[in-house]
């Protein structure tokens, strides 16, 4: 499990950077402000990557989904799961203790949703723990979003979660990516090696291969923000970083 380390930049504390949060140290500070030197993107990829958390939260609610588990969820800034659809059974797992503790803090209030220090990599501990907040007898939403490029090989754990979901769960990943036109990405990989998190972009057959035997809801594995966007698509999608797909386990 990650300790909490404020000399050492962590993924949670430079994406709350990104997205203009509060939550980071200088460390995060400076390895964000070296990102977005090399990929001037990426604070508007990190805004694109929430906004498709909305979304994908509005569409589950509307298929009369209401309890979520977010593998990797991160700091909870404006728009978390359980703001997007209140009243929902959320489980927020990720394995910052920063962001942990920031989540319950946001979740005082809130007696159906929780936050759980975990590794995702560690599908039985969370499905156990997963339990005793949802009903996974009923239909969830599992999101892992912008968190499966920071793990080597997540097919395992992965392909256990969606064994243990019950038909008509849903699951939404977001994916960093080295294809399209964005430059700069072969940089950032290297930051974020040098920082102890290094990353694992994937291709868009990649991404699709981690919800293998679901069914991909149209439109299918895309940029982000062309997953069945709300307003015009402005600018080059590509240079969100990342791939979307949502799934549908029949
Ligand atoms: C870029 S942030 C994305 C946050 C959120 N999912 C979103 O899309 O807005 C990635 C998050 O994944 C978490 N993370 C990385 N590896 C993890 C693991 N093995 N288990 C659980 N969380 C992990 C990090 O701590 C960080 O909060």
């Amino acid at each position: 499990m990650t300790q909490i380390d404020p000399d050492q930049a962590h993924p949670a504390r430079i994406y709350d950077y990104l997205l203009g949060g509060a939550c980071n140290f200088a460390p995060d500070r400076a390895f964000a402000e070296e990102f977005l030197r090399v990929l001037p993107t990426a604070a508007d990829a990190a805004r694109i990557n929430r906004a498709f958390l909305q979304r994908v939260v509005r569409y589950c609610a509307s298929q009369g989904v209401n309890q979520f588990l977010d593998l990797g969820s991160g700091i909870p800034t404006v728009g978390n799961v359980h703001e997007t659809a209140p009243g929902s059974r959320v489980l927020y797992v990720d394995n910052d203790p920063i962001a942990i503790a920031h989540s319950e803090i946001e979740l005082a209030e809130t007696p159906t949703a929780r936050a759980l220090l975990g590794d995702l990599r560690e599908p039985e501990t969370i499905l156990e723990a997963a339990a005793s907040v949802l009903d996974l007898s009923q239909p969830i939403g599992v999101l892992m979003l912008a968190v499966l490029h920071f793990i080597p090989d997540p097919h395992t754990a992965v392909a256990r979660y969606l064994s243990e979901i019950a038909a008509g769960s849903y699951v939404a990943i977001t994916h960093g990516t080295m294809e399209g036109t964005p430059d700069g990405r072969g940089d950032v990989l290297r930051l974020y090696a040098s920082s102890g998190s290094p990353a694992t972009p994937r291709d868009r057959e990649e991404v699709a291969r981690l919800v293998g035997g679901m069914e991909i809801l149209a439109p299918g594995v895309v940029w982000t923000p062309e997953w069945r966007p709300e307003r015009d698509v402005v600018g080059d999608p590509a240079e969100s970083l990342t791939y979307a797909v949502v799934a549908r386990k029949g």
